[in-house]
């Protein structure tokens, strides 16, 4: 992959975030899917790259663009896989909340685990952790390993967690061994990557969400040298089904030679309301200013871009 793709990938993400972010606080979820999801489709297919969407949308019968399958790019330069979730926290932008992102992942053609569309159950630490923890073990031991790793107590880590009642056991458990917590309501991709910056003040995520958001959120701790951990958690004998057909195993540990292959691999993000890692997208006038991470695997580069783009030429972006 040519490096100034990175570049052409961040204009994806702040596309859908700007689109998107006129939708903050009005309840109306899928209207701010939408608008990223045309955004985004729309600028990627200005990109020079071969690609074809393995985690998007959906499959082709439920989602007019960015279904899984779909090709994207102008049809000149490198064959990639693209994972997209152009609204990361849907709910979060509809209740105008923290940590909204659009965010964009891709890899050489085959590099990325076509994950299908069900729960993972996740454990994420930045750099200095790799290594030292194990999905498998107990919460404490790898409250542990992460404490010993960051040269801390583990009184003083932070572990996020998404507030669902499925995570009352790691809450507990968590609890009980002293560390604190964040506990965040959407969002587990940010969740995961905030474990990579210190400035984020979190040390681990544990606990499950979707598992298209666990590849992207590998990607992004790839660049990151961080890691992340996944165990699929079908929820029915349909979910079981569409694993097989899909040739995943989902008893398997999955690491990162799993989720993503390769020693290459581009993540963009744009913050669309504000967060700990990006902030949200602000209008004034005719210009609208976005906040964005870039970053690359082979490279090992992380950009954090502002952006002040004109709205004068983007009529649909607004509302008035
Ligand atoms: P959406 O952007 O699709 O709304 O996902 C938001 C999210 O919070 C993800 O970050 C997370 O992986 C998943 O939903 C958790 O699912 P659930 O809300 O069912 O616990």
């Amino acid at each position: 992959m040519e490096r100034s793709l990175s570049m052409e990938l961040v204009r994806v993400t702040e596309a859908a975030a700007l689109a998107s972010a006129r939708w903050m606080g009005r309840g109306l979820k899928n209207e701010a899917d939408d608008a990223a999801t045309t955004a985004m489709r729309n600028v990627l297919n200005t990109v020079p790259m071969r690609g074809t969407v393995v985690i998007g949308e959906g499959e082709m019968d439920e989602a007019p663009m960015l279904y899984i399958g779909e090709e994207l790019g102008t049809g000149t330069g490198p064959e990639v896989d693209i994972a997209v979730d152009p609204v990361e926290g849907t709910a979060i932008v509809a209740s105008g909340g923290w940590n909204a992102l659009a965010v964009l992942a891709i890899a050489d053609r085959g590099n990325l685990l076509h994950a299908p569309d069900m729960y993972m159950d996740k454990i994420a630490v930045g750099p200095e952790a790799v290594g030292q923890v194990d999905i498998n073990a107990p919460v404490i031991d790898n409250l542990r390993a992460v404490a010993k790793a960051k040269n801390k107590d583990v009184e003083d880590v932070v572990a996020t967690v998404l507030n669902r009642p499925r995570h009352e056991k790691i809450i507990h458990e968590i609890r009980e061994a002293g560390a604190r917590i964040k506990l965040i309501n959407e969002g587990d991709v940010a969740g995961a990557i905030n474990t990579a910056f210190d400035f984020t003040g979190v040390d681990i995520l544990f606990g499950s969400g979707g598992a298209p958001e666990g590849v992207i959120a590998a990607v992004a701790l790839k660049c990151l040298g961080g890691e992340l951990q996944g165990k699929l958690l079908p929820q029915s004998e349909e979910e079981i089904e569409r694993c097989k057909k899909m040739g995943v195993d989902y008893r398997k540990t999955l690491i990162m030679e799993d989720l993503v292959k390769g020693d290459d691999a581009i993540f963009a993000a744009s913050g669309i309301t504000d967060g700990e890692l990006l902030k949200g997208v602000q209008y004034k006038g005719t210009y609208g200013t976005t906040h964005s991470l870039v970053m690359r695997a082979k490279s090992g580069t992380v950009r954090f871009i502002e952006g002040r783009h004109s709205l004068k030429k983007k009529p649909n972006l607004v509302m008035k």
